[in-house]
């Protein structure tokens, strides 16, 4: 009896002192940002800061938190703490002056290959050889020559809108239009295959790339353990594993067959500048040492569908939407473009897009209120002190995009749509308050891409039909809940009136 009432209460204090360990633990970075006097949003033991991330609109979140907090203030993703910042000057240093320290994003290596080694996610030397030798795939001359491409997916999005629109009676569910858009339009710039995806929803490849490409469900409340222990993310399918390894099969076969077919080398699209990167990997030593191999050389096809489709179907489903309820503006913007392909017989060609100053304005504006990457973030890789800041290395510092753009001192009436402010002459907002494409040499690779595309969809879309309010057109947009890629919005509907 003696033995078991000393056993009992030790086994309770050893209980008691493993609790008190994992609470030292789990806490241990608890006071990082109050300590200097930064606000900080309070964290609970585990889960974070925002336990119900999973639920909210994050980028509403985060506007509400500037709101309560002011410029600079940190969090928690689990016992991680997170500086978040909308000043435009540490905005600059953490993406330009000091990129060294700054160079990565996390990479939470989740399990399916072609998500976890994407040049986005890709880290120090192996991102930089990864990105030269990809730059190439994005240069002025490349794009030049899918032209012909982006013009025919355009036309037929033209045809189906006015088909389906009804001559302006039926209100249309634009993300639809412009997720096969952007399909169409990727798949054969970047893998030389022609979907028409607008047509054939049953295709393989389409019925694949749908699921795996629509908005990854990080709407669950894993999201936040994952955020906390993102070790976790290695044993967990996020995405669909079929989609995942149809698009992994379809890769491989597809290099195969253009690097022994006849054309190799030949089409200059971007599976030739994989094909080149693999012979230049397999010759160079360096790029061996670094892990540049065929399969990570592959994998980086991924990389228009991954970063490129979500994206630029959400801006120019929100490009639409503005369009829609300033028929002044848009009837202006359709005059500029008739003007602009007088000189060429009504023909559009590449240079038709230097043409057009409002219509990049309605773009430029659409993207400050919505900027479809709604949070950039960046990782100290060592400790840094900014003013009377100090990160700690291993921070994640993010930028919320979604609310830097609406900085009231930038962009006066910050939640309107004012096209105007991108006229030549009227920018006066600091160059780092407004970063849809990112900034830095980290910036988006694709954007001279997305942009020429998307200006190709509007020219035609403008010059054939009038984007019109219908009742279902909402007031206000509203948005899928969690923690998304791109932001998803989920009620964008108007209408598309023939002009002839
Ligand atoms: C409207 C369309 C698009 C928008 C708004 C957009 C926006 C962005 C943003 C904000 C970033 C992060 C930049 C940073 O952290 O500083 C990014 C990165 C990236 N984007 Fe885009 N993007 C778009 C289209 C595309 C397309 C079509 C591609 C095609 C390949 C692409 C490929 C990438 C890649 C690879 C990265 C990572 C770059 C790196 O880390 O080196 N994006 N994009």
């Amino acid at each position: 009896m003696e033995v078991l009432a000393v056993e009992f209460p030790l086994s309770w204090l050893l209980f008691l002192a493993s609790l008190l360990l994992l609470y030292k633990y789990f806490t241990r970075t608890w006071g990082t940002w109050s300590r200097q006097g930064i606000p900080e949003l309070k964290p609970w033991i585990i889960v974070g800061s925002r336990p119900t991330v999973y639920k909210g609109v994050v980028h509403l979140e985060d506007l509400k938190y500037r709101r309560r907090f002011g410029q600079t203030w940190g969090e928690y993703e689990g016992c991680h703490p997170i500086l978040f910042t909308t000043d435009p000057d540490l905005v600059k240093v953490v993406t330009v002056k000091e990129f060294s320290n700054f160079a990565d994003r996390r990479n939470f290596e989740v399990k399916q290959e072609i998500f976890r080694n994407n040049l986005a996610l890709l880290q120090g030397e192996q991102w930089k050889a990864m990105r030269s030798l990809l730059g190439p795939g994005f240069t002025g001359s490349r794009m030049k020559n899918a032209v012909d491409t982006f013009l025919e997916s355009a036309k037929t999005l033209t045809q189906l809108l006015k088909r389906d629109g009804k001559d302006g009676k039926k209100g249309l569910e634009i993300t639809r239009y412009f997720s096969c858009f952007g399909l169409d339009v990727l798949a054969s710039y970047g893998f030389g295959v022609e979907v028409s995806s607008l047509e054939n929803t049953e295709t393989p490849f389409v019925k694949n790339a749908l699921r795996l490409f629509t908005c990854a469900d990080l709407g669950n409340p894993m999201i936040v353990f994952a955020l906390a222990f993102p070790k976790i993310l290695s044993f967990l399918d996020v995405f669909p594993p079929d989609a995942h390894d149809f698009f992994v099969k379809t890769i491989q076969d597809i290099v195969k067959a253009r690097k022994d077919g006849p054309d190799s080398g030949l089409r200059k699209d971007y599976v030739d500048i994989i094909l080149q990167a693999i012979k230049q990997s397999e010759e160079n030593k360096e790029y061996k040492r670094m892990g540049i191999t065929q399969k990570l050389l592959e994998e980086q096809l991924m990389l228009f569908f991954i970063a490129g489709y979500d994206t630029m179907k959400t801006s120019m489903s929100f490009t639409s939407y503005y369009l829609a309820l300033h028929p002044d503006i848009q009837s202006q913007v359709r005059e500029e473009i008739l003007d602009a392909i007088k000189e060429t017989d009504g023909e559009v060609r590449h240079g038709t897009l230097s043409k057009l100053p409002l219509m990049d304005a309605c773009i430029a504006e659409s993207f400050r209120l919505q900027p479809p990457v709604n949070r950039l973030e960046r990782v100290a890789k060592r400790d840094f002190h900014y003013k009377n800041i100090f990160i700690p290395k291993g921070t994640v510092v993010q930028i919320p995009t979604y609310t830097l753009h609406r900085e009231p001192e930038e962009f006066p009436d910050p939640e309107v749509w004012k096209p105007k402010r991108f006229l030549e002459g009227n920018q006066t907002h600091n160059p780092y308050a407004y970063i849809p494409f990112g900034s830095g040499p980290r910036i988006c690779i694709g954007m001279r891409l997305a942009q020429d595309i998307m200006r190709f969809a509007f020219v035609h879309v403008l010059k054939e039909l009038e984007i019109v309010r219908t009742p279902e057109t909402p007031e206000k947009v509203e948005y899928m809940e969690g923690l998304h890629f791109a932001m998803q919005p989920t009620n964008l509907v108007v209408g598309f009136r023939s002009l002839h």
